[in-house]
């Protein structure tokens, strides 16, 4: 092993929310996941609230909020760049906010935030959020467009998403996976030279995390729905220090 530091892992936990809802209880338990991913060595948790509440909730929100402050584990919250969004990342002032594009009819988040397009809304909201306390991230493809736009709305971190790499995998097109892969690469260099942190997540699995956390720059990997899938078969422990493994292995 290098001395090289890992990207740490926040774990998303929307999905444990959508089994629980499609059964209307209150099981499984979304913060009680959180409170196991962390004892199973999360660096961070991460929620995205939907603007249709589809898996988070707004009272999972203020628990998973207790739950980060009480061990001290960071809060990534998800979010539209959208005024009913923002009021609530106000009050909640988890340690982090992340703005997503949202779609309505969209299964998961689809490409990235138009910062480019919708710098005169994200703007004032960066700069509302930070002042509030919350270190603000941007979730963004990795175009050079979007990433200078977003190094002008005073955001401290961008997170790249990664759909498009590991869908190209999954199709077996290597080729366009390489060249995606490229364009990460290039992304993310291009964000450090401007002082944003580099984070990265969407759809990344144990056979994919690993070219993904060999760019040295990448602080960070925001990973969901596999990890909680996979935690069927080799329970939440098993499936985030594989994952953890494999990113080590990535960075070597
Ligand atoms: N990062 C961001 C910004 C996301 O919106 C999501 C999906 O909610 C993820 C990471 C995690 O993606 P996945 O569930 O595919 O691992």
């Amino acid at each position: 092993m290098s001395d090289q530091v890992l990207p740490r892992l926040g774990v998303n936990i929307d999905h444990i929310a959508t089994l629980r809802n499609a059964r209307g209880g209150a099981h499984p338990d979304p913060v009680a996941g959180a409170r196991e991913a962390i004892a199973c060595g999360a660096d961070g948790i991460t929620a995205h609230l939907r603007e249709d509440r589809r898996h988070i909730r707004d009272e999972d929100l203020e628990r998973l909020q207790a739950l980060c402050h009480e061990t001290g584990v960071p809060l990534n919250m998800e979010m539209a760049a959208v005024d009913p969004m923002l009021k609530i990342a106000l009050a909640t002032k988890p340690h982090a906010v992340c703005m997503v594009p949202e779609r309505r009819e969209e299964r998961t988040t689809e490409g990235g935030l138009d910062v480019a397009g919708l710098h005169n809304i994200v703007t004032p909201m960066v700069r509302d959020l930070r002042e509030n306390g919350s270190r603000v991230s941007l979730f963004i493809e990795a175009a050079e467009r979007q990433i200078m736009a977003a190094a002008t709305t005073g955001a401290d971190i961008i997170e790249l998403h990664t759909g498009a790499y590991a869908h190209a995998l999954d199709d077996g097109d290597t080729a366009r996976a390489g060249e995606i892969l490229k364009a990460l690469q290039q992304g993310v260099k291009l964000a450090a030279s401007l002082g944003l942190e580099v984070h990265a997540g969407h759809g990344l699995t144990f056979d994919n995390v690993g070219d993904i956390a060999a760019i040295p720059e990448v602080m960070e990997l925001n990973i969901g729905h596999f990890l909680i899938g996979e935690s069927v078969f080799m329970g939440l422990r098993g499936a985030i220090e594989k994952m953890r493994d494999c990113i080590a292995e990535g960075r070597k």
